[in-house]
């Protein structure tokens, strides 16, 4: 028999007399007004992101308040609280150094509090991978809700979508092609609405994998953040974590199993979803001690064609999907691929759900699997003398015929330096070259930070220059496109062998082949690692959460999770 509501006996404050804590608890909630009958009721705990730092969460306080409706329609007692909240821009150095803090500060609350379910709201890209961490840690019923994409916005009678159209507004400014006046304008045309970015980013594609999942209402990944039905699915959320109190569950380790996080893989290379979701994915696996296999996910990305036309790898935006009806036009299209016995939070399975979910009706937006957007799913894992760990690729979103490339290594030492130099008009760099940039890791920047959409030199862009291979340990924002190879595992700050590149080396990328090298010899490789000194400490790394961070981050491959968050390995994998 599984465990039902403690309400606000539930997580008792030690004071050594279970019944003064509880007497005491009551004492201090009837002071906030709440009665007897309502204090008896099971609680459902809110996690509450609104932050004026979070521009993308400027709608959580009606969201909260829909919950709450839902809630109390249903019989529990909502309350909510403040958990730390994640906005892309507004971070420095990166919000990628943060989600393991915001995903201890999600599970610890989550623990602390006397919640019988929780449901969790996210939007911006690293809340919601850090709210499925702290749910699989915490493991007591939860729910995701997503703030919901932005509206698009038009300029000059252009529709436009953040931020794919922010990095090629960018792109042609520093070419020249766009001038100071007209960028500032397209500044105030970009974003018209609050909501998380409209295009297949980072957010959406956290959004999408969340319901593949089934931690989130089926339906609920595309709704835009100012449609009445996202309040309506809020309110609905809230609901359904008082049915998961009545019938116990089910619980985050009941839902994300291998077999849907594989579900969740496929989904991610359906839609050409942000290679950060790879590294979210391995960090939410690791929690429950499942390793990723990554020879199964580039086999995964071979058979899974890409059907969602959305930028940056197609042509529409979010709210184009939320009206082709959502993510379950793809579910049926992937159903013969999936695990469609998958456990939802509704307590149905995925094939039930999909079964439920309104007829499909003619649209653009989903292709059917004879006519993909692309062959093969948006993402390769690389691997070769510069990643013995793994690199991966985008290549639904690279130009093709750099997809097979060899040219001369231009290498930037340290963010830094690409600052500093990238521009310079005496860069010896040409169009063939290959960009790299180093010590941009995990530990090495530190955070990981997006900077693998490494610029074109200005004098390349001026001349009309639009994309060039372009490598790095660092990551990219889901909304970026290019030519671009991620994630080099081990990164170079701990030593690995793209720390050793010369700018004058050559590196061969070969997509087809899955390999990344430097055509350097071993023995050469060899004399420079002895040669190589690790990049002197960041300041500040001796104290707070840098120190932590530096002390437990785990690499890309393992999602970049503290170790000390990692579940006890249970020899599971994912993909299957
Ligand atoms: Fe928040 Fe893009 S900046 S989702």
């Amino acid at each position: 028999m599984k465990k039902k509501s403690e309400g606000l006996r539930g997580s008792l404050t030690s004071y050594g007399d279970a019944g003064f804590s509880y007497f005491l608890r009551k004492s201090f909630a009837k002071s906030m007004g709440y009665s007897a009958e309502e204090l008896a009721r099971p609680v459902v705990g809110i996690a509450n992101t609104a932050s004026g730092m979070v521009s993308c969460h400027g709608t959580v306080p009606q969201l909260v308040e829909a919950v709450k409706r839902g809630v109390t329609a249903a019989g529990g007692l909502p309350i909510e609280f403040p958990t730390i909240a994640l906005g892309e821009p507004f971070l420095n150095p990166t919000s990628m150094l943060f989600r393991n803090l915001m995903a201890i500060d999600t599970e610890e609350m989550i623990r602390a509090h006397p919640v019988d379910a929780v449901v969790l709201i996210g939007g911006c890209d690293k809340t919601v991978p850090a709210q499925l961490m702290a749910a699989a840690s915490a493991d007591v019923p939860a729910i995701l809700l997503v703030t919901g994409p932005m509206m698009t916005g038009s300029h000059r009678g252009e529709r436009l979508g953040a931020c794919t159209d922010c990095r090629r507004f960018w792109g042609e400014h520093r070419g020249g092609r766009v001038d100071a006046e007209e960028i500032d304008e397209i500044s105030g045309r970009l974003m018209p609405t609050s909501g998380t970015c409209m295009v297949m980013g980072t957010a959406s594609t956290m959004a999408c994998i969340t319901e593949a999942l089934g931690m989130m209402l089926p339906g609920g990944a595309a709704i835009p953040a100012v449609h009445a039905d996202r309040l309506r699915n809020a309110s609905e959320s809230g609901a359904c974590a008082v049915r998961m109190i009545e019938t116990g569950g089910p619980k985050p380790t009941e839902i994300i199993t291998p077999a849907a996080l594989s579900n969740a893989f496929r989904v991610l290379l359906a839609i050409g979803g942000s290679t950060n979701a790879v590294i979210h994915l391995a960090a939410l696996a690791g929690r429950l001690g499942i390793e990723i296999d990554y020879d199964a996910l580039d086999r995964l990305g071979r058979e899974t064609p890409v059907l969602v036309d959305l930028k940056p790898s197609g042509a529409h935006y979010m709210e184009d999907l939320n009206k082709a009806g959502g993510l379950a036009p793809l579910l049926r299209e992937l159903a013969p691929l999936l695990d469609l016995d998958c456990l939802t939070v509704t307590g149905r399975t995925l094939g039930e759900e999909l079964a439920a979910a309104p007829p499909a009706w003619p649209q653009e937006v989903v292709r059917p699997r004879d006519n993909p957007l692309h062959a093969e799913g948006g993402i390769a894992v690389l691997s070769g003398n510069l990643a013995p760990g793994g690199a991966i690729i985008k290549h639904s979103a690279a130009t093709p015929e750099l997809l097979s490339h060899e040219g001369r290594a231009v290498v930037f030492d340290s963010l830094d330096d690409m600052a500093e130099r990238i521009d310079d008009p005496e860069l010896d760099v040409t169009a063939e070259d290959v960009l790299v940039l180093r010590n941009a890791g995990p530990i090495g920047a530190p955070g990981m930070p997006e900077a693998g959409y490494i610029p074109i030199p200005k004098k390349l862009a001026r001349a009309g220059v639009k994309d060039m291979l372009r490598i790095s340990d660092a990551r990219m924002s889901g909304t970026a496109f290019g030519a671009i190879v991620l994630h080099l595992c081990p990164e170079a700050a701990v030593g690995g062998p793209l720390a050793l590149v010369q700018s004058g080396d050559r590196i061969r990328l070969d997509v087809p082949a899955r390999s990344l090298d430097v055509l350097v010899s071993d023995a050469e490789l060899q004399q420079r690692r002895v040669a190589w000194t690790p990049p002197p400490q960041h300041p500040g790394a001796e104290r707070g959460w840098l120190a932590l961070h530096l002390a437990h981050v785990q690499q890309a491959d393992k999602g970049c999770d503290l170790d000390i968050l990692a579940g006890k390995p249970s020899g599971a994998r994912a993909p299957a």
